[in-house]
Formats: C-alpha cells, structure tokens, sequence
C-alpha cells in the first residue's frame, strides 16, 4: 500500500490561478466556429460568441486566455482587424491550413470573449514581422483612456472606454516561427520591443512576457537571461514580469507522430514519461532563472503545453484536430500537479489549446459540442486555483513503464483554500490499480465532502459527437474514512480528485 503524508500546517505558496489559463489560436476551428460564429449565425450567440461554449468555460472558471498565437501572432497586424468588418482586409493563412482569413475575429472581439468568460486577457504581439512603433499604438489602441490617434480611433469603433490588458507577449517563439533569431539578438528587440509596451495606467500594468525557451533549449534561457539583464537597472520590475516556456507531449517525434487514440501500452508510457519531463524542464530552467533573479521575482509562463498527436483521418494537417482520450486526461493531471508543485516560478500556464485544436477541452462540429476528458480534468482541478499549496510526501510508490518510458506511478498534489484541502492524483498504470492510504500531520479526522474520478474501463475510451460522454467527471465510490485519514484504491489510468474539510 501506498501513503500520502499531508502536511497542512505547512504551506508553501500561493497557487497562481492563471497557471489554469487557456491558449487561442487564428489556426483551424480555434476561434472560427469554435469560439465565435458571427452575430448572424444560426448557432445560438451573444455577440458572435457561441453561447454552448461560453457557458462551458465559465464552469471551467477559465483565468485567463491567450491571443492571438502563436505563430501567427508573428505575423498578425492588428490593424486588419478593427473597425467595419466588410472592410477589414481577407488573407490567407499561411501557417494554418492555407485558409481565408477574412478577419472578423479581432481586438474588439478577443475583449468581448474575455469579457463574456470572465477571464484576464494576455495579447500577444508581434517581434517577428511587425514594427516597434506597430506594438507600441496596439498597446495605445487597447489601454489608453484620454485623446490619443489610437484612443480616439478604438471609440471611432465602438468602445469608449480602454480594456485591461493584463498580459502581453513581447513576440512568439522568437526562436523559430517567430524571426528565427538567436537568444541574445532576440533578447536585445526584447529590450527595445518592451520600452514602449506602456503602462498607460499605473493601477493597471501590463504584465510583459518575454519569449523563452522551446522544451529543454537552456541555451536560449541562458542567452536571453544573460543579455536581458547586462547593463539593466537592479530593480527590474516591470521590466521582465515572466519569461515563457514552450513544451508538448509528443510521442514519436514531431516528424513521425502518432494516433490520438490507437495506442499501445508502449505508446502510453511514453506519452506519460514525456508528459512528466515538465518537472525536469521547471527544475532546469528555473535553475538558470535563478542566477538572474533569485527571488524568484520573473514568473514561468508555460502558455504552451499539451498533447501533439497526428491529426484525425479525413481532416487538414494545417488545422491540428486530434481526438482525446483517457492518456490527455493523464498528461493533464500529471503537468497540472507539477505546476502547482512550482508554484514558486510558475505563475502562468496556457493549455494548446482551448478548442478543436491539439490537446482541447472543447470540440465542436458545427453546432454540436463536447467536452473532452482533458475539460473535465481540468474542471476538477480548478479548486486549486488561487488556494495554498500543502506540503505532500509519497513513500511506497515506484514507477511504471516499458523500455526506459518510466513514469511515478502515482503523482499528487494539495492544496487548500477556504477551509477545504483539494487532493489531487494521478494513477498512472494502464493495468493496476493502487491501494492508498492518506494520513495528515495534524491526526485529527477529516470530513470528506467531494469525491470525483476521470478514468474509463478502456483507456482509448473518448467522447465522440455520437457519445459525448463517455469519459466524465464522475463521482467516486472507493474512499473509506480510515482513523484520522483516508484509504482508497486508485483505479488504474485515472485522475483522482478528493475535498476534505480542514
Ligand atoms: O500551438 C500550435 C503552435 O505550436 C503555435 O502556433 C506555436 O507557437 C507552436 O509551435
């Protein structure tokens, strides 16, 4: 039998909701029916917005989402997507599927989304082909309240007063799609590119973004850390507020990838031991963070992270639609257990991305639309947003997996927030289940209030517009009250998620 000791008297940091954010990108069914259909649409919606998916967000308590790429923010220029829309300029999307993008999903519309889900927005500019001066006035259209060019004409279409921009992305994996550059040149437009994202209102500041490393490239982490901090004022703040970190789960390699959902019990270890490697990369990475700034003031943004699987059969290559099974659920629960573990350095955190792309929590097709086992992994983890982390020890577990793809074959994490302890696991064999047993370091008994399970008898099981729910959150049977703890068996391939009172 397996223990989990909880320690709640000794908390270790607040868990940073926003590392439950969402990534949206102008790339195959994202925004375009995923998200926003248009006023004229015969889907239900409220200012373009589809109405089925807001609704779905807003339960998943969405913090913050991101906008509008990727790579494509390197090659977005906002300007084509304001005012008319009859006016606003069609073109192709290159990047994505070679797709009309006529536009009609912009800034005003980005704001109205986040305002409809009740989220922060992060926008994400453009180094890679766009202009300081192009940056600096999208900042200006978006947050300057008095008489400006840009202020004046963000009224001219329709909206008096400024947004909150709370994050920006000072460019997009400036390492590849986003101008191919090297750290230290990059850091340097970073410096350049950052002094004009400004701060309009001081009781509002943007948080910057800088662009960091793809998976376990330390080199850029080093060089763009070096660079960015030669010759820089001691007090930084402001200047820097998070670096980014760009990291997917790909079984296979990104030229050969494989099924969404025909896997072998190789395939699923492998998934779940590169799933895990984010505890090495935060280590890692952080590790060289912490030269520069050992408080720990500059946050992660880990605003890409997710599951990269071949497409479905029948479906383009460029739009990245993979199906989502029991094995996401997994590679959710694992990365998110690991965030709140890092909660130190890890302040931001965007799943890729929110619908019908990659690892999504929502598919849809055409009117239809379903939650995946990923949505409802994150629905239950979303009581750690914002609550304390608790110190959580496991002893008699070891790990699981086939030909060198090891992973621990349980992984947790606590926290608690409003008098209720949330625990979170993760039963990583695709065969055993596990015995448990949960015990507290205060030894006094515990109420249980909320038990939930994601799993399914077969772990290719997904949810499918035909059987929509077939993998969900449901209520978990197998937790006894035991002394002053718990004991419970973890069915195999499952996320786990238990409320206790305090
Ligand atoms: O999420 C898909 C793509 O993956 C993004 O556009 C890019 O930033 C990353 O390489």
């Amino acid at each position: 039998m397996a223990s989990l000791i909880i320690n709640e008297k000794k908390k270790k940091g607040t868990i940073a909701p926003e590392i439950y954010g969402h990534f949206s990108e102008h790339l195959g069914r994202c925004i375009y029916e995923g998200l926003y259909v248009g006023e004229e649409s015969e889907i239900e919606n409220v200012n373009g917005m589809r109405t089925d998916v807001v609704e779905a967000l807003k339960e998943l308590q969405v913090p913050v989402l991101r906008w509008p790429g990727g790579c494509f923010a390197d090659e977005y220029h906002w300007k084509d997507g304001i005012g008319p829309k009859e006016n606003r300029k069609k073109m192709i999307n290159t990047h994505w599927g070679g797709v009309v993008e006529d536009n009609s999903f912009g800034t005003h519309e980005f704001m109205e989304l986040c305002r409809q889900i009740g989220c922060k927005t992060y926008v994400n500019g453009n180094v890679g082909s766009g202009t300081v001066q192009e940056m600096s006035e999208w900042v200006e259209y978006m947050t300057f309240k008095g008489v400006s060019p840009m202020a004046d004409q963000r009224k001219a279409n329709g909206h008096e007063e400024p947004w909150t921009v709370d994050y920006f992305g000072v460019g997009n994996e400036n390492w590849g799609c986003g101008g191919n550059m090297t750290p230290e040149y990059y850091a340097n437009e970073y410096r350049r590119y950052q002094t004009y994202v400004r701060n309009y209102d001081e009781n509002k500041r943007i948080a910057k973004i800088c662009c960091g490393a793809n998976s376990d490239d330390y080199h850029w982490t080093e060089g763009v850390m070096k660079t960015a901090f030669d010759h820089t004022p001691e007090e930084y703040h402001g200047f820097m507020d998070l670096l980014s970190l760009h990291y997917y789960t790909v079984p296979g390699t990104f030229a050969e990838k494989k099924s969404a959902t025909e896997f072998n019990s190789f395939d699923w270890y492998e998934t779940l031991h590169k799933a895990y490697f984010m505890e090495t990369l935060l280590n890692r990475h952080s590790a060289i963070m912490d030269q520069y700034d050992p408080e720990k003031k500059i946050g992660m943004s880990v605003d890409e992270w997710g599951t990269w699987f071949l497409v479905e059969p029948g479906t383009n290559p460029g739009f990245l639609y993979q199906q989502n099974t029991v094995r996401d659920a997994l590679v959710a629960g694992i990365t998110l257990n690991i965030f709140n573990k890092h909660c130190d350095r890890v302040k931001l955190a965007c799943i890729a991305q929110m619908i019908n792309v990659l690892q999504a929590v929502i598919l849809t097709d055409g009117e239809k639309m379903l939650k995946t086992p990923t949505y409802h992994v994150m629905h239950m983890f979303r009581h750690h947003q914002g609550a304390e982390l608790l110190a959580s020890e496991l002893s008699g577990v070891g790990c699981v997996g086939e030909d060198g793809m090891d992973v621990p074959e349980i992984t947790e994490s606590v926290s608690e927030k409003d008098g209720i302890i949330t625990i979170t696991l993760n039963n990583a064999s695709l065969t055993e289940a596990k015995d448990l047993e949960i015990r507290f370091a205060a030894k006094e008994a515990k109420e249980l209030v909320e038990a939930k399970v994601v799993t399914a008898g077969d772990s290719h099981a997904f949810n499918s517009f035909e059987a929509p729910e077939t993998v969900v959150e449901a209520d978990f049977e197998g937790v006894k009250a035991d002394g002053d703890g718990f004991k419970l068996t973890l069915p195999k391939a499952s996320v786990v998620m238990l409320r206790v009172k305090a």
